[in-house]
């Protein structure tokens, strides 16, 4: 177990609304005089059924997130949680249609959450960044209004694009063209694919956003060639297994495609997505995986080292985490 506390981490999949914390939500809630009780119980719990339901919960927990000076409480709480698990590195997307929803520009809504993130660095040491992300089901118009608004709006913290929301809901051909925008800008690029949709969902994501990441992307595990592919164009896959099993997409950690994957030889990292939706955090999910799969410390040094690789930041910065990375293997760790 010291491992789990010794290596360090870093993740590059968890949405900034989705890790807020039940307490805060449920203080800015009263604050507001905004009702939360269909999606907060009174243990402090959220509440959610389904995909659809938590995309609801998800929803409602943001709306009570208001000013600048919310954003930033938020991502300092969270960034400040990240480092007291061991972690290096995080980038959280962020959603600006959820901030225009709640009554914030995209420019109040980048600055304050960056506000926190600077602020749990001068503490922790934690670097962050953050992806902008377009929602799905919203359809193409709104996420290509989204990639304007940042292109547009550049800030240095923001060094990402990418589509979250409903899977099963339009073909990635109609987000072809805010991809292109996006990597044109000069923007690293990712896309959820692959946890509620199958392969094909996974090559499509492929071919239209070409992307070299991806949100989950386990489900790739239903097709040797497309797990070829993954390999051969070494596409880092955001795994999220606690999240898949919350959300029911496989049934227990056990069964989950992580190791798997890994042993074929996809780039993989581990990340907690919305952490107190479904019971989890980074270090947790590093434990788990660690456990279940009986990985080393060796092991789970190379899933941070993927996701230092892969992370959306300047190369000073990717030089400096790599160095903190391997300066852990000089602590002992029993
Ligand atoms: N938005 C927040 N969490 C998500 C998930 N797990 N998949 C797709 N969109 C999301
Ligand atoms: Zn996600």
């Amino acid at each position: 177990m010291s491992d789990a506390i010794t290596v360090p981490k870093a993740e590059l999949h968890c949405h900034i609304e989705g890790a807020a914390p039940p307490t805060l939500v449920k203080r800015l809630a009263e604050k507001r005089g905004v009702d939360v009780s269909a999606v907060l119980n009174g243990n402090g719990k959220y509440i959610w059924s389904d995909f659809t339901t938590f995309l609801k919960a998800y929803d409602v927990a943001s709306s009570v997130f208001r000013t600048p000076a919310d954003y930033a409480l938020l991502a300092e709480t969270y960034f400040r949680m990240l480092a007291a698990e061991g972690a290096i590195y995080g980038e959280v997307f962020i959603s600006p249609d959820h901030a225009q929803a709640a009554g914030l520009s995209y420019r109040s809504y980048v600055e304050g959450l960056a506000a926190g993130i600077e602020r749990a660095k001068t503490d922790t040491a934690i670097e962050g960044r953050m992806i902008a992300i377009g929602v799905r089901h919203f359809g193409s118009a709104s996420v290509e209004r989204v990639v304007k608004e940042v292109v547009g709006n550049p800030h240095p913290l923001v060094t990402g694009f990418g589509l979250a929301g409903d899977e099963r809901s339009g073909h990635p051909a109609n987000f072809a063209k805010a991809f292109r925008m996006a990597t044109e800008a000069g923007l690293g690029t990712t896309a959820h694919a692959g946890e509620f949709g199958g392969p094909d969902s996974v090559t499509a994501a492929l071919e239209f956003l070409r992307v070299k990441r991806l949100g989950h992307g386990v489900r790739a595990i239903e097709d040797k060639d497309l797990v070829k592919r993954l390999v051969d164009e070494e596409i880092v896959l955001e795994v999220c297994p606690g999240s898949n099993i919350a959300l029911g997409v496989y049934t227990h950690l056990r069964f989950h495609p992580v190791n798997m994957l890994r042993k074929e030889g996809v780039k993989i990292t581990l990340n907690s997505d919305d952490p107190p939706f479904f019971g989890t955090t980074l270090g947790k999910e590093y434990s788990s995986v660690t456990e279940t799969f009986g990985w080393s410390f060796d092991d789970q040094m190379d899933v941070t080292r993927t996701a230092i690789e892969a992370a959306f930041c300047d190369e000073p910065t990717r030089t400096r985490l790599l160095v903190r990375l391997e300066s852990a293997r000089q602590v002992p760790t029993g």
